[in-house]
Parts: C-alpha cells; structure tokens; sequence
C-alpha cells in the first residue's frame, strides 16, 4: 500500500517514504538521476533552478547530523526555499499534535515536508493527510525506514562495484532496530545483489529474519567470508528496552570491525556506515579511516541523491533520459530554464 501511496496517477515518484513497493526501474532512475548531479560539487556555481519558487521544510522531531545538512545543502542547490523548523523551540513543546503542525504549516503555502521522526509510519501519516500538492519525503521513522540513506549507499556501491548482480555484501550490527538495515535490504534485493548476509548475535535480530531475503551468520568470522561490500551498524543502545548485550567491549571482541576481520572478505572489499560512528565498539578507528572506507564518501553522495529525489518528486526533471540538468549554472544564475 506504501509503495502505491508513494506514486501519481503516472506512475511517478510524487512521496518517498519507503523502499517497499518501488521497483527496479524508479530505483535505478533515482541513481541515474543523482549521477547527473553529482559533479556539481566540483563546479563553481553549485546550483540549478529546478525547485526555484519551491518552499520545503525540514522536520526534524530526532537529531540528525548527515541527513538534516545533506537536506538543507540539496534543497538550497536546486534553489528552493527552505525552512528549517527547529522542533525544540517550536509549538510543540506546548502540546501542538503533529497533524495540527502540519496544518499550520500548509496554511503557509508549503510544497514539500521531510520528515524525520521517532514514531515508525509518521511520514506515512503525514503524506495522507497532507494536502494533494504536497510531497513528503521519509528522513528516517522510528525502526521503520530511512529510504533516501539506503540510495544514497546503493548510489555509493555503483559507483565502485557497478555489477549489483555479482555483490554480496554483509550488514553487520544492530539488525534489530535499525531502519536503515530494513531499507538496505529491501533496495539491495530490489536492484538484484547475489546476496545479502546479515551478521549478529541473536538477541540484535528480529524475528524470521529470513523471511527479509538474507541469510544469517552470528560468527563475523565466518560471515565475512566472500564479501564485496561491508555494512556496519551502530548499536541503537537509545532503542534499547533491556540489555542485549553483555557489554560494549564483549560486543567489540564478536562483532567489532577491525583491520584483522576485515582480511576475511574480499581484498577490494569497501566498507561502509550509514553513521554516526561508535569507534571501539562496532568499528576500530583503523577500518573507519582506512583506505578500504568510503564513509566520508557516503555523507558526500547523500546531496546528490537527495537533490535527485527532491527534484523528481516535484516533477521538475526534463522527462528524457539523460538529461544534462547540471550543465547551466549560466541559467541558474540569468534565470533561465
Ligand atoms: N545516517 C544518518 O541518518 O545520520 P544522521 O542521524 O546524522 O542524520
């Protein structure tokens, strides 16, 4: 039902909330899309006018680093206007319920809402009872999801291991209450891998995990064998009811990625996290800052993916294939397009 919601009447990506329910074609189009922006980093005018006269509002109702920025930096490039709504010092603090914010924030003529938030399905709530023009892009739901950190790692791994047909890639961690794990999975099956592994004891898994489309290892040692891509997760010890885990450093001695585990996998094997990075307890410093890390280059990639996102969303792309849209900074500026 989710993926339904999350298309027009043409079959357009107009909410993105979940990886569940798009298909191959639109994940490879967000991709395709997001490798047209992505050289605009390195130009000196870092902006297109494709949401010009566009307002979107960043919600965030859970503390964000990466994604937040990556928001704001990727809304601000394509020239929309964006407010950022700190949760803190707003309304909410005296009782105003979500959907009354979101009403008043409509009444200000808004064009887009992301959304983070504690409660797994508010972006979903938000994308029905928002008004039609609206979209809503999901920036992480309680355990649920976080779809737009899944693509910008799927855009990651292309840009190293093109062949998604040939990849087996391992996610290690906390399984159990992590979104981003949900989303990785369901877009690495859906843009066709040879197999995702998850790794972790079994009290860090959820019930049938199987039934996800993985299969399962609790001994690092043995799972990380053949491995192209490395995942890791933090410990989400603020999800945490009851103690899952002896202690951090017992965690660290299992599951904890050092220069010696990571021999195990393929020697060109990347390792990846979606962050923030717990060092000496899921990851050795080491492994994060070695040459075979891409982290930083995951945080980079998350501004053209979510510029991708945002601007299909809104309809805004020329419709062909290919589209050159970063090659007129000189209209970005004159006002063109
Ligand atoms: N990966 C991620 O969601 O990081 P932030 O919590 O900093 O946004």
């Amino acid at each position: 039902m989710i993926g339904n919601m999350q298309l027009n009447d043409e079959g357009k990506l107009k909410h993105f909330l979940s990886i569940e329910g798009l298909d191959k074609c639109l994940l490879t189009e967000i991709l395709d899309t997001a490798e047209s922006f992505a050289g605009m980093s390195a130009q000196q005018v870092k902006k297109v006018p494709l949401l010009r006269g566009k307002t979107i509002v960043n919600l965030f109702f859970e503390n964000s680093t990466r994604t937040r920025t990556t928001f704001e930096l990727a809304a601000t490039r394509l020239s929309a206007d964006v407010i950022n709504m700190n949760i803190a010092t707003s309304a909410t603090s005296k009782g105003e319920s979500l959907l009354d914010t979101i009403r008043n924030l409509e009444a200000m003529f808004v064009d887009m809402f992301v959304v983070r938030h504690a409660l797994s399905g508010a972006a979903h709530f938000i994308a029905q009872q928002t008004a039609s023009h609206i979209s809503v892009i999901n920036a992480g739901d309680g355990q649920h999801a976080h779809p737009t950190q899944a693509m910008l790692d799927m855009f990651t791994i292309r840009q190293l291991k093109p062949n998604f047909s040939n990849l087996r890639v391992a996610i290690i961690g906390d399984i159990l209450h992590s979104r981003v794990a949900r989303s990785e999975i369901q877009a690495l099956n859906t843009l066709g891998v040879a197999e995702v592994r998850v790794i972790a004891p079994k009290t860090l898994l959820p019930a049938h995990v199987e039934s996800l489309g993985v299969s399962v290892s609790h001994n690092l040692n043995e799972g990380l064998k053949d491995i192209d891509v490395v995942m890791m997760l933090r410990l989400q010890k603020e999800r945490m009811t009851s103690a899952l885990l002896p202690s951090e450093s017992e965690y660290f001695k299992c599951f904890g990625l050092t220069e010696e585990k990571l021999k195990i996998a393929k020697p060109d094997a990347i390792v990846m996290h979606p962050g923030p990075i717990n060092r000496g307890v899921e990851i050795d410093s080491k492994v994060a800052d070695g040459p075979q890390s891409v982290i930083l280059k995951q945080v980079s990639n998350g501004i053209a993916v979510r510029m991708a996102i945002m601007a299909m969303a809104m309809q805004t792309l020329p419709s062909s294939p290919g589209r050159p849209v970063t090659q007129a900074p000189s209209l970005a500026i004159t006002g063109g397009l």
